[in-house]
């Protein structure tokens, strides 16, 4: 695993030029997309470069790490609703070709199809993460097994609590989500994962010096032959203490 201590708008950069080489390497590449703060500044610096005509996705596709369970595809809090919003409305991606897993209607069934869905399409080639301050990656929280594909996940107070800051009131978080599980992740065969905030040391310190457990998810990523780690100064200001 490698640890990369950096600012934000180093990371930015960085990690948006890997997508991007990435993508003008093999334009049927397969990418993993996350939602939340962290992806942010990657979006918007890959918006850039497709506007400067340096990057094209039609023959791209996307597969998301999660949707919350009760919110259709159009509400401003669902996952689906922010990818187009903050990346896909802005590249020229075909949106036949973006996955975002179901929150609604039958999802428990086509969760189950998900990861066969990612396998038939080749596997993800570059996976982005952020991590949350319990260590999940996806909705995988403090507990999930290690060998888990995409299922639907009970959301841990800490993540509602954390959540609720993009809600009008922490009543209306939802409980539950779709994610890919650790085993889905484990697959892309590269992964970038991106922590800023003091409210992520912990979890970085429990990564880079703790334990391998499941009680800590983001840990399995140490049994990852291609992982980098992208943190910034307060994200990595309890690793050594
Ligand atoms: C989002 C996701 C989550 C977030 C994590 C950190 O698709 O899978 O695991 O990456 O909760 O969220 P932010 O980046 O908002 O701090």
């Amino acid at each position: 695993m490698k640890v990369k201590i950096q600012s934000k708008e180093k990371m930015n950069a960085e990690i948006a030029q890997l997508f991007i080489n990435t993508v003008k390497e093999n334009p049927n590449c397969i990418l993993g997309l996350a939602t939340g703060s962290s992806p942010l500044g990657v979006y918007n610096n890959i918006i850039n470069a497709y506007k400067a005509g340096e990057v094209s996705f039609k023959d791209v596709k996307t597969f998301n790490l999660d949707e919350y369970v009760g919110l259709e595809g159009t509400h401003e809090q669902s996952y689906r609703y922010f990818m187009n919003h903050n990346l896909f409305d802005h590249i020229d991606i075909n949106k036949e070709n973006t996955h975002v897993p179901s929150g609604t209607g039958d999802y428990e069934a086509k969760a189950q199809e998900y990861d066969a869905l990612i396998e038939q399409a080749g596997g993800i080639d570059l996976q982005i993460l952020g991590i949350g301050s319990d260590g999940h990656i996806a909705f995988n929280e403090p507990g999930t097994p290690f060998n888990s594909l995409t299922h639907v996940a009970e959301l841990a107070e800490s993540t509602i609590q954390d959540n609720s800051r993009f809600f009008n009131s922490i009543d209306e978080v939802p409980t539950k989500a779709v994610t890919m599980g650790l085993a889905s992740i484990m697959k892309a065969k590269k992964i970038v994962l991106i922590a800023t905030g003091l409210n992520k040391a912990d979890a970085i310190k429990g990564l880079l010096l703790g334990f391998i457990t499941e009680q800590l998810p983001c840990s399995v990523l140490r049994n990852h032959p291609d992982v980098t780690i992208y943190v910034d100064r307060d994200a990595y200001s309890k690793v050594g203490i």
